[in-house]
This record gives structure tokens, sequence and C-alpha cells, in this order.
């Protein structure tokens, strides 16, 4: 090898590859180009390796020449990187183009629950005539849930709960409201007037209307001189307002452990108004709760002498007042969470 050989080699490196830089397709064979002339294996140092066998004199001027062929092919690539840059974010915005004018998509409003929403309205009433919400635990025990309203052990109305335990044979998940009665009245003196709505649980098999969980609103008042006719204007007062003025109500002799005299509370028909149709199974009424006058045993239980004070409870299922509210015929709709079903409470 002498300087002439070297020098057209060089010159041979740099017209092959600025030909190569100005036929790459994209930035990543432009990169590749690089590395096999300029990098550190590649062929220009490969060419300078030859430099060694050159007389003394000529080692400068090789490097001269080797010099301008790194800065030409260095400007080659730098000229075509901007170009195919440019290209390829062209092609690159093309490609994701957002059409901002596009609509978003809607968010979902999330709203109460039903039943919920049937326990707020019941609560806001009874607020009206000075009832004051009180909660009362979950999960209770045999004497609380039981006995002390009025049902022993062994006694047949427990057939009328059918009881879901939790662990020991003491503890439950409460099968009604009612025992929050006895806490309410444990923990204050009279004039009570307590509204106690919550989550209940039976041991039942789910049909149109039965759960094995639901809610109930149960409301206590007692006082010296309460009676049975204050229970009565209070519940039609109630049935006005949950159901619209000029419903016609009634009671009839019901039965429950707790209370004595027991009623079933009544009222016209929602859908028929009187004459009797299917949604009231002809009768032109609907039953909508459970009340009667406070069980003297269960008013001792609760820490009060009943010779001095009389009360009135009730018991009603909310979600069974909005289904005849609102002319629902299935409770597993509450349970579901359907959002169609939820949506249409809005
Ligand atoms: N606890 C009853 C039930 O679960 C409902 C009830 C009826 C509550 C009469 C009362 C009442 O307070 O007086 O079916």
């Amino acid at each position: 090898m002498n300087f002439a050989d070297l020098a057209r080699e060089l010159d041979a490196l740099r017209a092959g590859t600025i030909d190569a830089i100005a036929g790459a397709p994209d930035t990543a064979a432009l990169q590749a180009l690089e590395v096999d002339a300029l990098g550190k294996k590649g062929a220009l140092t490969a060419i300078l390796r030859g430099i060694g066998g050159l007389p003394p004199e000529d080692r400068p001027r090789v490097g001269a020449v080797a010099n301008t062929v790194r800065t030409a092919i260095e400007s080659a690539l730098a000229v075509r990187r901007t170009s195919l840059g440019d290209v390829e974010l062209a092609a690159r915005l093309a490609r994701e183009t957002v059409d901002v004018t596009l609509p978003g998509r809607p968010i979902r409003r999330g709203s109460l629950h039903p039943s919920i929403e049937a326990m707020t309205e019941i609560a806001r009433i009874f607020e009206q005539f000075g009832f004051v919400v009180h909660e009362s635990p979950e999960i209770e025990d045999d004497l609380t849930n039981f006995q002390m309203l009025n049902i022993p052990p062994d006694h047949p109305a427990r057939d009328l709960w059918d009881t879901l335990y939790v662990d020991v044979p003491d503890r439950l998940l409460r099968t009604h409201t009612s025992p929050g009665q006895i806490r309410v009245m444990q923990a204050m003196k009279p004039p009570i007037r307590a509204l106690l709505p919550g989550r209940c649980f039976r041991y039942e098999s789910v049909d149109a209307s039965h759960g094995f969980e639901f809610f109930q609103v149960e409301g206590l008042m007692v006082d010296e001189g309460t009676t049975l006719a204050d229970l009565k204007g209070l519940l039609d007062q109630f049935a006005q307002a949950m159901f619209g003025s000029g419903k016609r109500t009634r009671f009839r002799p019901g039965y429950y452990p707790f209370t004595e005299p027991s009623v079933a509370f009544d009222v016209e028909c929602l859908v028929c108004g009187g004459p009797g149709c299917p949604a009231c199974g002809r009768s032109g009424w609907m039953t909508i709760l459970g009340a009667g006058m406070v069980h003297p045993v269960v008013l001792q239980y609760g820490g009060l002498d009943p010779e001095r004070y009389q009360g009135f409870a009730f018991g009603m299922g909310p979600e069974r007042i909005s289904m005849l509210k609102h002319g629902i015929s299935d409770l597993r709709l509450f349970m579901e969470n359907d959002v169609r079903f939820l949506e249409s409470f809005r």
C-alpha cells in the first residue's frame, strides 16, 4: 500500500457511502450506514489501519484525506437525517390524527340506590312529625332480636322470622329492625319518637316478593297517654304524604308478639283506587306496614313502667313502599343493581 492506494480507497468509501445515504429509506437504515462507515469497527477505521505501512511523511496526508472523507459523510448523514425525519414526522402525524371535534365519551352520573331513596323519603316525612333517626346494630343477639320482643325460645312465632346465625347460636343477623326499639328505650327516657331504618336479613328463598336481605324502617313512639288513635292519625298522615292526599286508609287486625293490639295498615289500591284489580288481589286495598301498641312486656324490657307509659310501633319495608308507589312488580330488581333499573330512579 502506498499513499495513492489509500487515498483511492478512502475516496471510494466516501462516494459509496454518500450514494447509500442518499438512497436510505429511513432513519434506522441511516444509523446502520453510519456505524458501518464511521463506527469503531467500521470501514474508515479498517482503511486507516494501513497507515502503519506508509513512510512517516505520508501519514499526515492520509490523515487529512480521512478527515475530509469523515466530514463529507457526516454532513451527508445530517442532511439526509433531517429530510427523512421530516417525512417520518409527517407520516406519524397523519397516522395519529385526532379529530378534536368528536364529542367526548359521556361520564355516567351515579345516584342514590332506590332502597336508600325510599328510606330517605320515609324519614323526611316522619321527621316532620318530630321523629329522630337512630341506628341499631345489624348483628344482634337472640335476647334483643327475639326474647325482649316477647318472642321466647321455642315460641311458634319464631317461624315468622327464619334466622341467619353468625357463629354462635346467640349471635344472629337481625331479622327485623324491631330490636332497635329495645335499644332506644334502654338508652333514652320518654317522650320517645324514634325512627330506625336499616338492613335486615332472613333465611329465605328469593322470589318476586322475598329477599334474604332487605331494608326496614321501624318507628317507635312512647309517652304518657299515647293511644292507638295517635298511631292511626300518624300513619294516615304518612300515607297522604307518601302516596298523595285524599287516599283512604284503614286498620285491620293483625298479629305480632311485640304489640297488643296489632294491626295491618292498608292504603286504597294505588292502581284501581278501590273497586279491585289484579294489583290488589281484587280487594281494593294494599297493605303497607304492620303496627300496634307496644306490648307491656316489651316496655318493661326497655326499662319503662307500662303503668305510666304507653307506646306504639310500626315497621315497614321501604322496597315494598317503593314498589307500590312506582308499580314495580319484582323485589329482586332492588338487589340486582342493573343500571337500567337504577337509572330509572334518577
Ligand atoms: N318487625 C315486623 C316484621 O319484621 C314488622 C313490625 C310489625 C314492626 C309491627 C313493628 C310492629 O314495630 O309494631 O315483620
